[in-house]
């Protein structure tokens, strides 16, 4: 297959939502929230990022754990659960989300290939190496980089100004996937080149931006770099 990505060799990747599945933590309390698991782990997600795009507009940063918890304080107050053991559990669980089941795979791949890896992510340093170390994948990412070094939140061009700082190289010598499409047009409108992993069946939004290609899962990603 033709590589429809040329001059990239450097790919990095969005983590919640994307390499990480953010639902699992709820799903992995099924028994104990009943009906009350998939609302959970929705509310508690959209409020994690309203408050990561409010705490920017604010210029308060406060590390995205802080965010976290705090969201899922919203979430289960708002859904009548009250029960301190199970939102310190919850917040547990976040430290070793699981990943997607094609991750692991698709990262060695392109590891073999040649390809430098990285995270470009909202999630504190803490949180991410917890969690790429507990999905077994630590080995597979070259770089990991944090939020909490420019103390804003995506979809901020400063973050993605990070990465090209960090990677030293042009933004359109990078591809960058996330599953979240606010994230993937802002990262486009930004300069670099974007292949949107939509998971979710999601519609493109309005916003600026556009990514270059779109997939379902990340094991179509090596198809697109001409791995196939
Ligand atoms: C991340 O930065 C936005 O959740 C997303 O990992």
């Amino acid at each position: 297959m033709k590589n429809c990505l040329p001059g990239v060799r450097t790919l990095v990747f969005d983590a919640y939502g994307t390499l990480l599945d953010v639902s699992s933590a709820a799903a992995a309390l099924r028994n104990e929230l009943a009906d009350k698991a998939i609302p959970l782990a929705a509310l508690w997600r959209d409020k994690q990022l309203q408050y990561t795009w409010l705490r920017s507009l604010q210029d308060r940063y406060v590390d995205f754990w802080q965010v976290t918890s705090e969201a899922l304080e919203f979430a289960m107050q708002t859904l009548g659960i009250q029960d301190a053991s199970m939102h310190a559990k919850l917040m547990d669980m976040y430290r070793a989300l699981k990943a997607f089941p094609e991750v692991a795979n698709t990262l060695r791949r392109l590891k073999e290939a040649g390809f430098v890896t990285a995270i470009l992510s909202n999630g504190s340093t803490a949180m991410l190496q917890s969690a790429v170390r507990s999905a077994g994948v630590e080995h597979l990412l070259d770089a990991i980089l944090s939020v909490d070094a420019v103390r804003v939140y995506k979809p901020h061009p400063r973050v993605y100004q990070m990465a090209v700082d960090h990677l030293g190289i042009d933004p359109q010598e990078i591809c960058f996937q996330s599953s979240n499409a606010w994230d993937a047009h802002a990262a486009s409108a930004f300069g670099m080149r974007v292949v949107w992993c939509n998971r979710y069946g999601q519609q493109p939004e309005r916003l600026p931006g556009k990514p270059d290609f779109q997939i379902k899962t990340l094991d179509e990603l090596p198809g697109l770099l001409g791995l196939d």
